[in-house]
């Protein structure tokens, strides 16, 4: 925040007169900018579209009478003739010629004076008369201090109105604001509110309700989904390419701070093609346990679905969440789903225009935002996936090697109960030639079946009989596999 002040500051000095700032929190900029104008002994104006101008943002502070439309709130930059304008949410009204051409007039009118115009907002689209003048800076979300200190001017409020009762320990303060970041002020605001009205406490067991708290803010687009990580790395087999390429990169997930130090940044992402049933959501959902990370999944078949809305907006959207709540795994399972090369017609080009927002976001993304893709079906995946910058690695998963095979079934085996050094893993392993991770899964969940209804116990001949009572999808997708490999073979790392 001190930075971004000031780089606004910097900015302004050096006569920067058109200034767009991105942000969720137009009175959060506000504040900044009303500090930065008195820093810079300026004059400090504010406009909204429902309140017109105000010289200054303290209350008491008086407004400018016929200030509210837009063209003449613009114009009004010349009269007054120098000093910071801010306009809160101007950006839908930049379409206007008239608006745009006293945008211009203003910003060659600080040619020779001091001054500057800026806008918040998110996604400002400015008219090209405009965009050559225009410096766009993002508004970073308010971080642990700026949390911590609101959640004090919160209870000290509260307090004066109400007996609160402050039941937490140094630890439980700072988890409280740990789980705050990644909500806006406001947002926070009202969460720390309610807990405290809710029964006159705060304690311990509300920083849980933190949690949820912002599992619903992230929810409420309908596109992103908290995913509880449960799954480990240790409960997915073989796959020990990828499982390395991990590990080597987890010392900078827990410490990005001294990663960034040595020059290396945080990991973007990796990509997982191959077969179906052979671990890759699995192993996707892994990650974020394993790193400690809270999972966030994407949901492809909402993007487009007509009640949420315009697909591209909600895309943004559901990005920036993502963003605010780093660092985060983000999932989008089966890629192809959401943005198969076909698809980009029919639909209006709808599609083609999310996946181009899709690709410049997986570049561009800023913060700490591990994205896991996987794919079943690369033939219908666009083919700009898989170049570089996009993701870090992209992994072929094939069908599982006899090692990894034992392995499947003892981890099958052992989480239905039952004791893995009582069977055959290698002789088993022999006679599943060809299965994925989901079909041995399917073969001990069937054998237990039989084994329960006859009320034997399972043993290796009921598991060999249903392996060999099973068709493996790899029998009749033969070729579509052979093809697959030679397709991932210079394309692809093998994640085994
Ligand atoms: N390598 C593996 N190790 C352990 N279990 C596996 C493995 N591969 C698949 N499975 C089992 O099969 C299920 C389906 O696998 P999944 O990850 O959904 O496959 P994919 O996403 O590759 O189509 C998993 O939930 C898991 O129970
Ligand atoms: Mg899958």
């Amino acid at each position: 925040m001190n930075d971004t002040a000031a780089e606004l500051e910097l900015l302004i000095r050096s006569k920067y007169a058109l200034l767009l700032v991105d942000t969720a929190e137009p009175e959060r900029a506000d504040e900044l900018l009303g500090l930065i104008a008195s820093q810079l002994s300026m004059q400090y104006f504010s406009w909204t579209r429902s309140r017109g101008m105000r010289r200054g943002n303290q209350p008491g502070d008086p407004f400018i009478e016929h200030t509210a439309e837009p063209a003449k709130a613009v114009a009004r930059v010349l009269l007054e003739g120098s000093g910071v304008f801010h306009f809160r949410g101007l950006g839908p009204f930049l379409d206007d010629p008239v608006v745009a051409s006293h945008v211009v007039d203003a910003v060659q009118h600080f040619g020779n004076r001091r001054g500057a115009v800026v806008i918040t907002g998110h996604d400002i689209h400015l008219p090209d008369s405009l965009r050559p003048h225009a410096v766009t800076i993002t508004l970073p979300g308010p971080d642990f201090n700026a949390h911590r200190g609101q959640l004090e001017r919160v209870i000290r409020e509260l307090s004066a109105k109400m007996p609160v009762k402050v039941e937490l320990t140094a630890e439980d303060r700072t988890r409280l604001v740990n789980n705050l970041v990644g909500l806006t002020l406001t947002e926070a605001e009202k969460v720390v509110t309610k807990l405290i009205m809710e029964d006159g406490a705060l304690r311990a067991n509300d920083v849980k309700r933190v949690g949820a708290a912002k599992r619903q803010v992230v929810e409420q687009d309908g596109l992103l989904e908290y995913w509880p990580a449960e799954e480990s790395l240790g409960e997915v087999a073989g796959l020990v390419g990828l499982k390395t390429w991990l590990s080597k990169r987890r010392a900078v997930v827990d410490d990005p701070q001294r990663a960034a130090q040595f020059g290396l940044g945080f990991p973007r992402g990796v990509l997982l093609l191959g077969v179906p049933g052979c671990g890759k959501s699995l192993c996707a959902k892994a990650i974020a346990s394993e790193w400690g990370l809270p999972l966030l999944k994407l949901d492809p078949a909402n993007l487009y679905d007509k009640y949420i809305g315009d697909s591209e907006k909600n895309f943004k959207r559901a990005m920036r969440t993502a963003e605010r709540m780093a660092p985060i795994v983000l999932w989008i399972d089966e890629l192809e789903k959401a943005f198969a090369s076909s698809g980009g017609d029919e639909d209006g080009g709808v599609s083609k225009r999310v996946f181009g927002t899709f690709l410049s976001w997986l570049q561009e993304r800023k913060g700490d935002v591990f994205v896991t893709a996987t794919s079943n079906d690369i033939a219908k995946l666009p083919p700009e996936f898989i170049r570089k910058g996009r993701f870090d690695e992209v992994f072929f998963v094939d069908l599982p090697k006899p090692e990894a095979r034992a392995e499947i079934f003892r981890i099958h085996l052992k989480r239905r109960n039952q004791e893995p050094a009582q069977f055959d893993l290698a002789g088993l392993a022999r006679a599943s030639e060809g299965f994925s991770g989901a079909e041995i899964e399917q073969a001990v969940v069937g054998a237990l079946y039989g084994a329960f209804s006859s009320t034997k116990s399972l043993d290796t001949a009921a598991l060999l009989q249903e392996i060999d009572a099973t068709r493996p999808l790899s029998g009749t997708m033969h070729e579509r596999i052979g093809e697959l490999r030679r397709w991932a073979a210079d394309r692809t790392v093998p994640a085994d």
